[in-house]
C-alpha cells in the first residue's frame, strides 16, 4: 500500500470526542520518546505531520489523521514519561484506557518499543493488558539504525523470550527505523492486509 494522502483531523482529550467511528483505525502507542511521531511521518512521507520533539511528552492528546481518505491513523501520547506528575499520569491512564476499551473502530494497535533496550516492565505490562482485553496489536521495534543488525536480532530474541513466559502465541513483530525507512513496507502491508479483513 502507498500512502497517497494524509491529513491531520483533530486532537481529542477523550475517545468520546474523537471522529465518528465509521472508518478502520490503527493507533500507535509506546513509551514517551520511543519514536511514534517519527514513525508516523516516515510512513506517510511527511516531515511534520506528527509533531516530533527530543523532549518526552510532546504528544499529549489523541491525534487523528485521515489516510487515503479511507482509514484513521492515531498518534497517542506516550507512557512512562518520568517527569509527569501523579495527576498527569492518572489523566493519561484514564484517557488511554478509555480510548482502547471504548473505541469501537480500533482494529489494531502498534506498540512501539526501543530496539536498544531490554524488555521494560512498563511495556510488557501494557502488552499484557492488551492481551487480557483481547485488543489486537503488533510490536514495532524502533530506532534500529542505532544498533548493529546482530544487536537488533538479540533485542528481539530477548523480547520473545520474555513474552513467552506469559504468551502462548507470540504477537507479530516488525523492526523499523524512521531514519533509514526500514520496516515501512512491513507496517503498511500489515495495515493493507488488515483493512481487507474488516467491515469498514
Ligand atoms: P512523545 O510524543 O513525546 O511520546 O514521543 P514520540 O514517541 O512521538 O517520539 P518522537 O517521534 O517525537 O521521537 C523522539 C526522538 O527520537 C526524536 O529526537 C527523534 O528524532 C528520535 N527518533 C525517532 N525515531 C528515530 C529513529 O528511527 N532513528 C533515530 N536515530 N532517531 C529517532
Ligand atoms: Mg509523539
Amino acid at each position: 500500500m502507498q500512502i497517497k494522502s494524509s491529513e491531520f483531523l483533530i486532537s481529542s482529550s477523550s475517545y468520546k470526542k474523537c471522529p465518528k467511528p465509521d472508518k478502520a483505525e490503527f493507533a500507535f502507542i509506546g513509551r514517551s520518546n520511543v519514536g511514534k511521531s517519527s514513525l508516523i511521518n516516515m510512513l506517510t512521507n511527511r516531515k511534520k505531520l506528527a509533531k516530533i520533539s527530543s523532549t518526552p511528552g510532546k504528544t499529549q492528546l489523541i491525534n487523528h489523521f485521515l489516510i487515503n481518505t479511507k482509514w484513521y491513523l492515531v498518534d497517542l501520547p506516550g507512557y512512562g514519561w518520568a517527569k509527569a506528575s501523579k495527576t498527569e499520569k492518572l489523566k493519561w491512564e484514564n484517557m488511554i484506557r478509555g480510548y482502547i476499551l471504548g473505541r469501537e473502530n480500533l482494529v489494531s494497535m502498534f506498540v512501539l518499543v526501543d530496539s536498544r533496550h531490554e524488555p521494560q516492565k512498563i511495556d510488557t505490562e501494557f502488552i499484557d493488558f492488551l492481551g487480557e482485553k483481547g485488543i489486537p496489536f503488533v510490536i514495532v521495534f524502533t530506532k534500529a539504525d542505532k544498533l548493529s543488525k546482530n544487536k537488533v536480532s538479540a533485542s528481539i530474541a530477548a523480547y520473545k523470550k520474555k513474552l513467552k513466559s506469559t504468551w502462548e502465541d507470540l504477537p507479530q513483530m516488525i523492526t523499523t527505523s524512521s531514519s533509514t525507512r526500514l520496516g515501512k513496507e512491513d507496517v503498511l502491508n500489515f495495515i493493507d492486509q488488515t483493512l481487507r479483513e474488516v467491515p469498514f
